[in-house]
């Protein structure tokens, strides 16, 4: 289903002035006379994001972050962009079309989206063969910077490996030798999957299983009746969203989370801890970013963003915001002009980014070079332990960028 469409327009003058401003050019009289002059079009922005299903919280919040972003300072008028909007329901049969939409139909300049890893492949298909630049505020498809990247498509947010891959290092420090992995059968939770095992095994542990149910499901009991009667030393999971509070509060009440200590891709504790409540108390998940990192950047970020939206933010309200300062750091070095798509793209290509994460750089294959942090649940806060890993690259297999 698509969502109403949104279209505001106003000048490009008022959207260049605000842009600069927000980017700090001072001389904007100057800047604004010579942009003035390469196009009289304002930038169509599309937002391909669910905003129904199990995602629905996330996709909000990396509108939120993103829009803030925009803002910054209150200097940038939202209405000076044309922004279009579509929910794609977390749905890869709809993909396609719904970018074709975006992409061939309102012609944007600039496609964001999406959640989905299933969903972002089929983005791809068209985004891949456009002018449109594409930003990716959370999808964590391996080919997205692997074998499908492309001179024009950019992850803010991470690859599925990234958040799993040092988990296997946490498990063995703390002695769980032998675990089992549960998760939904598709893209995300495989490759969460193959991540986890990938580092498991290097430092020495055994993945004895891997229980999956279908997208996005959320029947759990059969899979913790085999956990209980296997007995792993741990089990490891990705769910996220709605999904992430049923299986944590199921995993709670059937008594497991006594006995057998439950891990998690971040993912699994990010949005939902008031959901979960006390079930979620104790969890510990390796993501890169936690709520209580203590970087000027975050403290600020968290707290202009409750005054904005009323809400905690989340990591995918950071997503969404540096999705947002990507776009504006590149905008700024183009003068305003979004129709300099290579200008863009080479400003994007090494940015590094001040995000509430910690700083990051952008890869070779268009994927953050992020720290990853080991997290624990505690008083009902994604509180950072430490660093698991430090600037941790995806291999990026395939892509033809590196
Ligand atoms: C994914 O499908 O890539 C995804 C969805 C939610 C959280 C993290 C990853």
């Amino acid at each position: 289903m698509n969502i109403n469409l949104k279209k505001l327009n106003f000048s490009r003058r008022t959207f260049i002035k605000n842009f600069l401003a927000l980017a700090g050019v001072s001389s904007i009289g100057t800047a604004l006379t010579s942009c003035s002059r390469k196009s009289s079009k304002n930038i169509k922005i599309g937002l391909m994001l669910p905003y129904t299903g199990t995602y629905a919280k996330l996709g909000k919040a990396i509108e939120n972050g993103f829009k803030m972003a925009l803002a910054k300072n209150g200097e940038l008028d939202p209405e000076s962009i044309d922004f279009y909007q579509v929910d794609d329901e977390s749905n890869p049969a709809k993909a396609v079309d719904n970018a074709n939409k975006l992409i061939v139909k309102d012609k944007v300049d600039i496609l964001i989206g999406t959640v989905h890893s299933g969903v972002v492949m089929g983005m791809l298909k068209i985004a891949r063969n456009s002018d449109a630049l594409m930003l990716i505020p959370n999808a964590g498809a391996g080919a997205a910077t692997g074998s499908q990247c492309a001179k024009n498509i950019f992850r803010t947010s991470f690859t599925n490996w990234q958040p799993t891959y040092p988990l296997g290092k946490i498990l063995m420090e703390k002695g769980h030798k032998k675990a089992i992995f549960i998760t939904w059968k598709y893209a995300a939770g495989s490759e969460a999957r193959a991540g986890f095992e990938e580092g498991y095994i290097k430092f020495g542990g055994e993945l004895i299983n891997t229980l999956y149910v279908p997208f996005p499901n959320v029947e759990f009991q059969a899979l913790l009746t085999k956990i209980s009667a296997v007995k792993p030393d741990a089990v490891v999971c990705f769910f996220a969203g709605g999904g992430a509070v049923k299986f944590v509060k199921d995993y709670a009440a059937s008594g497991l989370k006594d006995k057998i200590p439950l891990f998690g891709s971040g993912f699994l504790t990010e949005g939902v801890l008031p959901a979960q409540g006390a079930a979620a108390e104790g969890l510990m998940t390796t993501l890169h970013y936690a709520d209580s990192l203590q970087n000027e950047t975050n403290k600020s970020f968290r707290t202009k963003y409750y005054e904005k939206y009323g809400k905690l933010a989340d990591v995918y309200a950071v997503q969404g915001y540096d999705t947002g300062l990507v776009l504006s750091q590149s905008l700024n070095k183009v003068d305003g002009d979004f129709k300099d798509r290579s200008g863009m793209i080479r400003a994007i290509e090494g940015m590094s980014v001040d995000s509430p994460r910690g700083q990051w750089t952008m890869s070779k294959a268009h994927n953050p070079i992020q720290n990853i942090y080991l997290r624990q649940v505690i008083n009902n806060d994604n509180k950072v332990l430490k660093t698991a890993w430090d600037a941790l690259e995806d291999p990026a297999t395939g892509c033809g960028l590196i």
